[in-house]
C-alpha cells in the first residue's frame, strides 16, 4: 500500500492513511534530531528538484533523508541546470529517474508532479505544484493540529489570506474535511477559496466564509494565516489592491480562546508582525520544526512500506 507510492495529491489519502503518517511522525520525533538508529535509508539516493524557490519544504526533506541515512542530490534553482536550455519536465524526470530512488518535485505548474509519475518509475513526492497541492506540508499541518492540541476532531478551523492562491489551504482544507470539524475562510473578496474547491468541502462539513477576522476570532481552535503570494497575480495591480489586508497583531489575540494556536506554513511577510512570535499562541516555528519528523514518517513508509 505505500512501498513505491507516488505522493501527488491529498484527494490519493483516507484518514486512516493521513492518521497512519501522523502516528508514524511522532515515533519519528526523538530520531529528528539524534538521527535514525536503524538508518533504514542507508544506500538510498532521493532526488530533490526545486524549479521554485523553497526552504522549509527542501532542506527539512534532506534533512529527513541524512537522518535516516540516505544520500541527496538535486537542485534548488535552475541556473546550472539544462532546464535554462530548454530541456522539457518530462525528459528531466526520465533522466533523474535512472540516477535516484525516490523523486521529490517542486514545480510552478498545476499538474506537474502528476505528470512527473507518469514519466518515472521511482515514487514521486509532490513538494507543491503552483496553486495546486502541497500535500507533504498538509501532513505536517494536520501533524501540528494533532500533536498542540490532542486531536483534530472536534476543532474549528480558520483560514485567513490568500485562499485563492494558497495551495497550502487547497490541500489541508480539503484534508481537513475528511475530519470531524468546522471550517472558516477569511478573505477578500478576490482571493476567496476556489468555488470547485468549497463545494467539495461543503458536502462533508459545515463551512462558513467571512471577510473580517474579528467576527470569527472568538470561536476558533486554529487560526491558520496564509501569505498574500505576490509571484501567482497575473497582474501587480491586482496584487496591490489586496496586499496587507490582513494582519494578526497581539491586540486580536487576546479576544481569542486561551488554547487558540496561530500556524502559518511561512514564509511570512508582514500578515504576523514579529511580536506575535513570544505569544503563547504562536506555533508556526514549531510547525516548521514537525517538517523533519513527518517528512521522515513518509519516506520511511514509502522505501520500507507499512
Ligand atoms: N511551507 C513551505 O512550503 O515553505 P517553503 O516554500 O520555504 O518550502
Amino acid at each position: 500500500m505505500w512501498l513505491n507510492r507516488d505522493i501527488v495529491s491529498i484527494g490519493d489519502f483516507t484518514k486512516e492513511e493521513v492518521m497512519q503518517v501522523i502516528e508514524k511522525a511522532n515515533e519519528m520525533l526523538p530520531y529528528a534530531s539524534s538521527g535514525h538508529p536503524e538508518k533504514p535509508l542507508s544506500g538510498k539516493v532521493v532526488s530533490t528538484l526545486f524549479y521554485e524557490p523553497s526552504t522549509r519544504t527542501r532542506l527539512s526533506f534532506e534533512s529527513a533523508v541524512f537522518r535516516m541515512g540516505g544520500n541527496v542530490l538535486g537542485f534548488g534553482s535552475l541556473e546550472a541546470t539544462s532546464v535554462v536550455k530548454g530541456e522539457t519536465l518530462s525528459d528531466t524526470i526520465r533522466i533523474v529517474n535512472s540516477y535516484s530512488d525516490a523523486i521529490i518535485l517542486r514545480h510552478p505548474s498545476e499538474g506537474a508532479a502528476r505528470l512527473a509519475s507518469e514519466f518515472a518509475d521511482v515514487p514521486v513526492i509532490n513538494a507543491g505544484d503552483g496553486a495546486g497541492q502541497h500535500p507533504t506540508q498538509t501532513l505536517l499541518d494536520i501533524f501540528t493540529i494533532w500533536k498542540e492540541l490532542g486531536s483534530v476532531d472536534g476543532k474549528k478551523i480558520g483560514f485567513v489570506g490568500d485562499l485563492k492562491y494558497g495551495r497550502t489551504v487547497h490541500s489541508l482544507s480539503k484534508a481537513l474535511s475528511m475530519f470531524d470539524v468546522s471550517l472558516y475562510f477569511i478573505s477578500p473578496e478576490e482571493l476567496k477559496i476556489p468555488k470547485h474547491i468549497k463545494r467539495e468541502i461543503d458536502k462533508k462539513v459545515p463551512v462558513r466564509e467571512a471577510k473580517n477576522i474579528e467576527e470569527i476570532i472568538e470561536e476558533l481552535d486554529v487560526l491558520y494565516v496564509t501569505r498574500i503570494q505576490k509571484e501567482r497575480f497575473p497582474d501587480i495591480n491586482e496584487y496591490k489592491k489586496v496586499a496587507g489586508t490582513y494582519v494578526i497583531r497581539p491586540s486580536l489575540l487576546t479576544r481569542g480562546k486561551r488554547n487558540l494556536i496561530i500556524m502559518h506554513p511561512l514564509p511570512r511577510v508582514n500578515e504576523i508582525p514579529p511580536e506575535v512570535d513570544s505569544s503563547p499562541h504562536a506555533r508556526y516555528f514549531k510547525q516548521a520544526s514537525y517538517g523533519v519528523p513527518l517528512r521522515m514518517a513518509l519516506l520511511d513508509l514509502i522505501f520500507r512500506g507499512d
